[in-house]
């Protein structure tokens, strides 16, 4: 008989609000990114809507995507926004020296960017340039943006949008310890404070959440110290909402991990890694908490996701049935740490990294990823639930994992969720699902499984990877949930 893991849910729980905000997504100008992944321009032949491709918007569409984070990246800090509004043909053309010095005609600016996230139904998460800009720079930007009655607004109606625009959060620059400075955590803050100070929101029925830099998985923890014992004394002249976290799995750098073509070892070795995201967030919030015990200043890791050997100028990589484990795990640690973690954003949307979509041409694939965001949609904004079980062990080598993972939550209309995973990739397990005193009378949902550990779609075979409905038993007011390996399952369960 097939091993069974018995989950108790307690359905009179009242956890946290999962944030919308932690399935972010994240689209920079970097390779085809935006360029051919999403823009392809209103003369292409690609069927667009304004220079939006239509498939890649339909597809994001049903993700219920919650924001998407723009226009870097490393990008962010050498982007000039006036270069990108106005006609097209009179737009300034540049290199971007971010990322292989590509020809960047800026046909994709401010407006083409929130006529996107209209057609998606997304909120804009802004980068502002702290690096190459100034800071009267980034606040006509947010004036441009939002304000009514000024003259950058008037030049925001010429260009075709009276109406102001919502900004839901504001970047005070990226990664300025790197590729954004470098500054040292001192050096940054007096930069950010005054950025912080002169950015202003001046659409009051949207307020915006100004995002600071913090750390990434490397080290850089001193901002995160430096940031918030600053907040803790701040002045009324600024204030942060958030602060940034990277974090990418990527072994050594620059990356060796092979996209596809791997075995169990390789798959069992960026699992470990992966999961090393518990601990970073711990490790900032332990800070964040001596300085902010009320949890006002959010986590928001605004970048995550995997990071394969390739050209390190596309970034373009495949996505396979372990990106898919991997990216529920994640989702997972956020959502267990939603006291503080109130954003994410994997990298990148399409063509970039973990990307949701890839696409080619006219032609566009989903990727295993994609499915996992689409199937824990019903988790964004739902109630964290109280789970209990034992989530086992799955042992490669000296590698030790957990087996399982497990996380439930009860949605707006008080529906209850249960996101399932079999991190093993060689036992199928039996996951058995009770509900505290109730009866489970029913359970229905998906799972995403593979034959193969790096099974992924291509162009030619675009559905070898997708969900089919998960298979449920109900045995004596529990629900039996039958679990291939390396598989990922979300199910509602019901009482009568
Ligand atoms: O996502 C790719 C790059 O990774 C981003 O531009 C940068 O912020 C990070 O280092």
């Amino acid at each position: 008989a097939q091993d069974t893991v018995r989950v108790e849910i307690d359905p009179s729980s009242e956890g946290p609000k999962i944030s919308r905000h932690i399935f972010g997504q994240f689209a920079e100008h970097l390779g085809t990114g935006v360029y051919g992944g999403v823009w392809v321009g209103p003369d292409s032949d690609i069927p667009n809507t304004r220079g939006i491709r239509n498939d890649v918007a339909e597809a994001l569409r049903a993700l219920q995507v919650p924001n998407v984070r723009w226009p870097g990246g490393c990008f962010a800090d050498e982007y000039h926004w006036r270069d990108g509004i106005g006609e097209p043909a009179d737009r300034k053309k540049r290199r971007n020296a971010s990322w292989a010095g590509r020809i960047e005609d800026n046909a994709f600016g401010t407006h083409e960017f929130f006529d996107f996230l209209d057609q998606i139904g997304a909120e804009a998460f802004i980068s502002a340039n702290m690096g190459s800009g100034t800071v009267q720079e980034a606040a006509d930007w947010l004036e441009y943006l939002t304000a009514e009655g000024t003259s950058l607004a008037e030049e925001r109606a010429r260009n075709g949008h009276p109406e102001p625009y919502a900004v839901a959060f504001w970047g005070l620059g990226n990664e300025m310890w790197g590729c954004g400075g470098p500054l040292s955590a001192q050096e940054y803050l007096s930069r950010m404070k005054r950025f912080s100070n002169f950015s202003t929101n001046y659409n009051e029925a949207e307020p915006v959440r100004q995002v600071a830099v913090g750390p990434d998985g490397g080290g850089f923890v001193d901002y995160t110290e430096t940031v918030m014992s600053a907040w803790a004394e701040r002045s009324w002249a600024w204030d942060i909402q958030g602060l940034s976290l990277h974090r990418y799995t990527r072994g050594e750098w620059p990356p060796k991990i092979a996209a596809t073509g791997f075995g169990e070892d390789e798959y069992a070795a960026v699992i470990e890694e992966t999961l090393g995201m518990t601990a970073f967030i711990e490790t900032n919030a332990e800070i964040m908490d001596r300085y902010d015990p009320d949890g006002q200043v959010g986590i928001i890791v605004d970048e995550w996701g995997t990071w394969y050997e390739g050209d390190l100028g596309t970034l373009y990589q495949q996505n396979t049935q372990r990106d898919a484990v991997l990216a529920a795990l994640n989702l997972n640690i956020f959502a267990k740490h939603a006291e503080r973690v109130k954003g994410a954003n994997i990298a990148q949307m399409v063509n970039v990294l973990q990307a949701m979509i890839l696409t080619d041409e006219d032609r566009m694939v989903l990727t295993p990823t994609y499915h996992v965001f689409r199937m824990y949609v019903p988790f964004q904004d739902a109630t964290r639930l109280d789970v209990r079980f034992r989530p086992g062990s799955y042992r490669v080598g000296d590698v030790r994992l957990p087996r399982v993972d497990a996380v439930a939550a009860r949605d707006e209309d008080g529906k209850l969720w249960v996101a399932l995973a079999n991190v093993d990739a060689a036992r199928p397990v039996t996951m058995e699902l009770a509900l505290g005193e109730g009866a489970i009378v029913s359970a229905a949902g998906e799972t995403l499984r593979s034959s193969a550990i790096d099974a992924h779609n291509t162009f030619e075979q675009p559905t070898s990877v997708v969900p089919t409905p998960a298979e449920v038993t109900i045995v004596d007011g529990t629900a039996r949930i039958e679990l291939a390996p390396h598989a990922v399952a979300v199910v509602s369960v019901a009482t009568d």
